[in-house]
């Protein structure tokens, strides 16, 4: 008997190992296979937040947050960013997007970004489908694609009722968009569907291939078709046109006031940035392959009139915190966030007006979980990211950090 239940409980162990390795790459769904400098050195994302990660079928969800269009952003691969369009990464139909705002500007458009601007997105959706997604903000870029920001895991449960999509015309009139002229839609398919059947019951009930085959390579092509088949052809086709002709008289009649889907492009200003910041240069970068740490040799200009100090370094939607100077943030995803990752040398503030050199390491498996360390094997290594200072009152100066990165094979090659 013992002996069967320790077999059993290996069993056991096997299967919740096989389960994990398949869960774990069911999970990397994508977002890590997209090329490193496309995520590092495109929109940054920071702030991103999302009001809730456990709701019900019809509860809304809020997606918001900012992102900076980085200053080197890869034009020779993805020109530049004329169209890009505030979307959102689920897996299919599991929400619908209610409305969605760029720096307080209605997104139904595309819009042009200004590169090295900073931008405000917020996302309101509505959920439909019970489950578990990963829900990430995304901006859909034309030339380049989708670009993610973090991915966090939302549970959406059953509600009391079905999903509903209420929404109110501007008449003033409820409806429900998730079956609103849903009998209209159907009803047309059937009608053209029928129209369809006709015409090709009316050839298919006939012989089809092998004779027609042989009448053609006769020359009697002409025998092929009937006078009776050229009456139903133009009886069909005074139909076709009729119906089309009484159905746009119908529906104009039904609905006298519509407007159409918001399809052109805007443009929306970035958002104001303070006149004095804090300037940085990168002086040498270089990843530690078996260590999994980035070193930034940096020489930071203080701008601003208080001392600062170096708190995050994100890029790629992973974040490194200084623990000395950030506090770490629950609410986002664990996987994206090394809250003691970061570690500054000297540690002492930079004062008002002072220029300093400082040396930065960023620390953690994640660069190879992420798949960030693959960027040493294209042929432009070169990286981004998004710099974060803090002075004593907690004023935040963003500066963007970029430029070749090399690697090195050796622990503690500094
Ligand atoms: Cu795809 Cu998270």
């Amino acid at each position: 008997m013992a002996s069967r239940s320790r077999l059993r409980g290996r069993l056991v162990a096997l299967i919740v190992i096989g389960w994990s390795a398949v869960a774990s790459l069911a999970w990397a769904h994508g977002e890590r296979t997209q090329e490193p400098f496309l995520r590092m050195r495109s929109i940054l994302f920071y702030d991103c937040q999302w009001s809730t990660d456990r709701l019900k079928v019809n509860d809304e969800l809020v997606l918001s947050g900012r992102f900076r269009v980085f200053d080197d952003w890869p034009i020779e691969v993805m020109g530049r960013p004329e169209t890009v369009y505030i979307n959102t990464g689920v897996p299919g139909p599991v929400f619908v997007r209610k409305e969605s705002f760029l720096n307080g500007v209605n997104m139904a458009n595309s819009t042009s970004l200004t590169i090295g601007g900073d931008y405000e997105f917020r996302v309101k959706l509505r959920a439909r489908a019970p489950g578990t997604y990963h829900v990430h903000p995304l901006i859909n870029v034309y030339y380049a694609g989708p670009i993610q920001g973090p991915g966090k895991w939302v549970t959406i449960e059953p509600g009391g009722g079905p999903f509903t999509n209420p929404e109110k015309t501007l008449m003033g009139q409820e409806v429900d968009l998730e079956r609103f002229g849903l009998s209209t839609v159907v009803g047309w398919h059937l009608v053209w569907v029928a129209v369809a059947l006709v015409w090709l019951v009316w050839w298919v009930r006939r012989p089809l291939f092998i004779p027609r085959y042989i009448l053609v390579t006769r020359g009697a092509e002409d025998e092929l078709v009937s006078a009776t088949d050229r009456k139903l052809a133009a009886g069909l086709f005074v139909a076709t046109l009729a119906i089309v002709v009484i159905g746009n008289y119908w529906a104009i009649t039904k609905y006298p006031i519509t407007v159409p889907l918001q399809s052109s492009r805007i443009r929306v200003k970035p958002l104001p940035r303070p006149a004095q910041g804090v300037e940085v240069d990168l002086v040498k970068a270089t990843y530690e392959v078996p260590g999994r740490t980035v070193y930034l040799d940096l020489k930071v200009t203080n701008q601003s009139a208080k001392p600062v100090r170096l708190s995050e370094l994100t890029t790629a939607n992973v974040r490194f915190l200084n623990a000395a100077v950030a506090k770490d943030e629950p609410g986002y995803p664990r996987d994206l966030i090394a809250p003691s990752g970061l570690v500054v040398e000297p540690e002492a503030a930079i004062g008002p007006g002072e220029t300093k050199l400082i040396h930065v390491s960023a620390t953690d498996p994640i660069w190879e979980t992420e798949r960030l360390a693959l960027l040493l094997y294209d042929p432009d290594s070169r990286f981004g990211g998004l710099l974060m200072f803090q002075d004593s009152e907690g004023t935040r100066y963003l500066s963007t950090v970029g430029g070749p990165i090399l690697p090195t094979f050796n622990l503690k090659a500094l």
